[in-house]
């Protein structure tokens, strides 16, 4: 009915006046006659770039909205990650980082619209696609279709967040013109036509009749057929290179009236753990984005900027491919927000066709070289269970999936006894590939070797019987595109030894932020005794150097002749690194998590080998990224190149 009266309205507007110039309200509507969006009665197409709060630190939101403004941008893409606001069923986070209505009023101060690609599923290349992991408690629940309990859970977290949704929207004076509902859904195997439906009623129900709805499917007739449906727009997506005449008949088979619309046109791409560093060149960027906008199609920029997957957010593809930390895409404004050529570039190709905001562009922030810092042994993870796992362990027969124990993200340490005597090499293996993802084993505390979904499912190991055995399990980040998004961590099978079903397992789910953040990990010394190449913390300060204005400023850290793990910086968790299989060297370190007052506190969790026995024990922080150094021979394995977003 509001569509209906707000379209008339319009219609007789421009009847009556010729043109409207004014109007005390606003709308924002599709002119399916002329092909275009009317705002606020106005013919109106839209430059758009992506950027996710979720992967910015809040304080950086506007200095990187402001570059985007800058640009000539009108609008913002943001995906809308469940995950990270309904961390376990019921409990919510909307605060600092999490704060999307700050972000999205933020967006509308500076004079940005947005487009709210709202879920439930995003892809993103962000853990699980943006679903929580909590839904697989329910082991046969089937993600993204009509199954009754994930619509349940679909149905609470929309009743929470899409109300707080409705103020913002465009007619009611905020900045969002449009919703995306589900993501490139045609993609996927359920094709459940009444799961769309339910969403859209859903949607409906909470944000009124007026707001546009779009879905965004990859631009080819069987991708469309499952993703899209009666009352939801229809948008594809395409990279630079493409025939865009062909690519917008796509769209035009659903739609064959109102705007063209690429949601998701590739600036840049993504990179995997152990795969060269992806770049798009920018004048294949910069050739095909004119094409698009000289026949006034609508495009948004993916990424405009990609920033970073802090903590344990990164997704994966299958076969089992994790993304790094860095989520940088080649994009135009550089994981740091730094300007780059191809910023410049793409401005310059808005400028024929729209007019550019006057006054100076914000500059790429400054970054310090603080050099190196001294790390020192804190701890082997099996000598600081009793505050890792400060709530105990977890008793079975035979092994817990992280789901089962309610642990969504990070580590559990597995651990039974040697039943036999493995005096010689005897095989351990992981049945049915079944480590998710990696697993670090001890004998003892001493180290046997790494298993490793989907490349390495048995080791051998030796020890006495009645000898501890830990395997210390790693999430390295749940799988985010594709039919296998149902990605359960921790041990899925039985591990045998020489053949033989190991039972009675001890698990400890590990909450190490809250052991650094209650300061017990940095306050524990223990003598150099034990090995340095098993899973171990360690500490080192950074103390930000006096009389140097300006500072703290952004920096880069490194970790040479360090081979994996995780860092903390001040108790946030910073994210993986991994210069042993690359491509990324360096870690992007926010000045907003550092301190010139007090010394700041670097926590390294190292799970093979640090440099701490032969080398030098150093961190190094840089002024310059590195995200492009693939170790070739730390790899040999050739992931197949499935589509993603
Ligand atoms: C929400 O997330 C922020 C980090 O952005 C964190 O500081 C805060 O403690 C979280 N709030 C809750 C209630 O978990
Ligand atoms: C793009 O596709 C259209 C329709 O198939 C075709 O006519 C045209 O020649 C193609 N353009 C280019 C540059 O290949
Ligand atoms: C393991 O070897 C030790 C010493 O060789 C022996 O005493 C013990 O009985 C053996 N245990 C098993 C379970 O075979
Ligand atoms: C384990 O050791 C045996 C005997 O030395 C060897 O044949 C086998 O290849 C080894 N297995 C693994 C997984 O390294
Ligand atoms: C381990 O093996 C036992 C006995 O065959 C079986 O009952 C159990 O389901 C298996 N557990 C897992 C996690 O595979
Ligand atoms: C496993 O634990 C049960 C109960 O404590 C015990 O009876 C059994 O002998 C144990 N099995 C092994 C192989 O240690
Ligand atoms: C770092 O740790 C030291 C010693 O525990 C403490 O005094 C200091 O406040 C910590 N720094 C920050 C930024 O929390
Ligand atoms: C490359 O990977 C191999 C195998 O993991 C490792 O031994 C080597 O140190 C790595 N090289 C670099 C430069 O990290």
């Amino acid at each position: 009915m509001m569509w209906l009266w707000a379209t008339l309205r319009i219609f007789l507007m421009v009847v009556v006046y010729g043109s409207v110039s004014t109007t005390s309200s606003r709308t924002f509507e599709i002119d399916f006659e002329h092909n275009c969006f009317r705002k606020d009665g106005q013919p109106f197409h839209y430059i758009s770039g992506s950027i996710h709060y979720s992967r910015i630190p809040q304080f950086y939101w506007k200095d990187r909205l402001l570059k985007m403004k800058m640009a000539g941008l009108d609008a913002i893409y943001t995906y809308v990650p469940w995950n990270f606001h309904e961390t376990k069923p019921g409990v919510y986070n909307f605060s600092g980082d999490h704060d999307i209505e700050s972000f999205l009023k933020l967006a509308n101060e500076i004079g940005l619209l947005v487009i709210l690609r709202a879920g439930p599923y995003i892809c993103a290349e962000w853990d699980m696609g943006g679903l929580p992991a909590w839904l697989l408690a329910k082991e046969s629940i089937v993600l993204r279709s009509s199954d009754p309990d994930y619509l349940q859970a679909v149905d609470n977290w929309m009743g929470v967040f899409l109300p707080k949704m409705k103020p913002l929207l465009y007619h009611n004076g905020g900045p969002i013109i449009s919703v995306q509902v589900e993501n490139e859904y045609g993609s996927y195997f359920t094709c459940d036509y009444n799961y769309l439906r339910h969403l859209l009623q859903l949607f409906r129900h909470h944000l009124g009749d007026e707001v546009i709805l779009f879905t965004t499917d990859g631009s080819a007739l069987q991708l469309v057929r499952c993703g899209t449906i009666q009352g939801l727009y229809t948008t594809v997506d395409f990279g630079p290179g493409s025939n865009i005449t062909e690519t917008f008949l796509v769209q035009r088979h659903c739609e064959p009236k109102g705007p063209l619309i690429n949601s998701e046109f590739y600036t840049g791409w993504l990179d995997h753990w152990g795969e060269p560093h992806s770049v798009v060149a920018t004048e294949r960027v910069t050739k095909s984005l004119d094409e698009i906008l000289a026949i006034g199609a609508s495009v948004n920029m993916y990424m405009f900027i990609g920033g970073t997957n802090f903590g344990y957010w990164n997704g994966a593809n299958t076969p089992y491919a994790p993304q790094p930390t860095s989520y940088d895409y080649d994009a135009p404004l550089s994981e740091a927000g730094d300007l780059t050529d191809k910023y410049f570039a793409i401005r310059e190709v808005i400028k024929k066709y729209k007019e550019i905001p006057e006054g100076p562009i914000p500059p790429s922030t400054p970054k310090y070289a603080y050099g190196e810092i001294k790390m020192e042994k804190v701890k082997p993870v099996i000598e600081a269970l009793d505050i890792l796992a400060p709530y105990g362990a977890v008793q079975s027969t035979y092994p817990l999936t992280f789901d089962q124990m309610k642990q969504y993200f990070g580590f559990v340490l597995y651990r039974t006894t040697l039943p036999i005597n493995c005096s010689n090499p005897t095989t351990l293996t992981t049945l049915f590939n079944g480590v998710r993802d990696r697993a670090y084993v001890m004998v003892n505390g001493v180290p046997q070797g790494v298993l490793e979904r989907d490349k390495q499912t048995a080791i051998n190991v030796t020890g006495a019987a009645g000898a501890e055995l830990d395997l210390l399990v790693e999430s390295m980040g749940r799988v985010n595109f594709g039919r296998y998004n149902n990605d359960f961590k921790g041990l899925l099978t039985n591990v045998t030894l020489n053949g033989e079903t190991l039972v009675n397992w001890t698990m400890y789910p590990l909450d190490i932020g809250s052991a650094i953040n209650s300061g017990l990990l940095s306050t524990i010394h223990s003598p150099y005794t034990s090995t340095f190449s098993a899973p171990t913390f360690y500490k080192g300060s950074l103390i930000i150097p006096t009389g140097i204005p300006q500072l703290p400023q952004d920096t880069f850290i490194q970790f040479p002749g360090w081979t994996k793990g995780q860092i903390w910086i001040n108790g946030f968790n910073l994210g993986r690194y991994w210069p042993v299989r690359g491509p990324q060297v360096t870690l992007y370190v926010p000045r907003n998590i550092l301190t010139t007052t007090q010394i700041n506190n670097i926590t390294v969790l190292e799970l093979e080998n640090s440099p701490c026995n032969s080398g030098k024990c150093v961190v190094e922080f840089v002024d310059k990224p590195v995200l492009n150094k693939v170790n070739q021979s730390a790899d040999e394995h050739i992931f197949s190149k499935e589509k993603i977003h």
